[in-house]
C-alpha cells in the first residue's frame, strides 16, 4: 500500500465541516474502501470537526481546525486538533447522551467510537483537544497474475 500524507489546516467555520467530508471520502475512494465504510468515515471526521467548531471554539469562526491524515502499514489515521476550551472530564464528555449544550443529542463520540476502529482524546483545558481515530485498512492481495 502507498503511504500517504494530507495535513489541512482550515478557519473554525461550518462550512469547512463539508470540505472535511470530501476529502475523507476521496481518500476513502482511493483506498477502495466500500461505500459504507467511507460514509462511516465522513460521519466520524464530521463529528471531530463539528466538535472542535462548536465546543472547543464555541463557534467563534476566527480560529484554526487542524485535520491530519495519515496512511501508512494497513492504518488509516485521522487527527483532528483544536486549540480551544478544552475538555474537563474526557471519560464523561464520551457517554453517550452527554452534551454540555441541553439542544445536541451528546452522540459525536458514540458515532467516532462505533465507526472507527481506535478512537482516543486528549485534552488540556485552555490549550486544546486532540481527537485520533484509526482505521485498520484491510492488506490488498497480492495479484497473482
Ligand atoms: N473539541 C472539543 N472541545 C471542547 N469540548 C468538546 C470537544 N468535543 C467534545 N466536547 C464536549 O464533549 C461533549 C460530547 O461531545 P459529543 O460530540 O459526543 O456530543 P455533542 O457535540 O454535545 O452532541 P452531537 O455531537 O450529538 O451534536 C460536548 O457536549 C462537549 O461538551
Ligand atoms: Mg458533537
Amino acid at each position: 500500500m502507498k503511504t500517504n500524507q494530507i495535513n489541512l489546516t482550515f478557519s473554525s467555520i461550518p462550512e469547512n465541516v463539508g470540505i472535511t467530508r470530501l476529502l475523507i471520502a476521496s481518500v476513502g475512494a482511493q483506498l477502495d474502501l466500500p461505500l459504507n465504510d467511507i460514509e462511516e468515515l465522513k460521519v466520524a471526521v464530521s463529528e471531530a470537526v463539528s466538535n472542535a467548531i462548536i465546543h472547543g471554539y464555541q463557534n467563534n469562526p476566527h480560529h484554526i481546525v487542524y485535520l491530519d491524515l495519515d496512511i501508512s502499514n494497513n492504518t488509516l489515521k485521522i487527527i483532528v486538533t483544536d486549540e480551544g476550551c478544552g475538555i474537563p472530564n474526557i471519560e464523561q464528555a464520551m457517554q453517550p447522551a452527554y452534551s454540555t449544550d441541553p439542544e445536541r443529542m451528546g452522540l459525536g463520540f458514540v458515532f467516532m467510537q462505533s465507526f472507527m476502529d481506535e478512537l482516543q482524546v486528549e485534552s488540556t483545558l485552555e490549550v486544546g483537544t486532540t481527537v485520533t481515530m484509526i482505521k485498520h485498512l484491510k492488506q490488498t492481495p497480492i495479484s497473482s497474475h
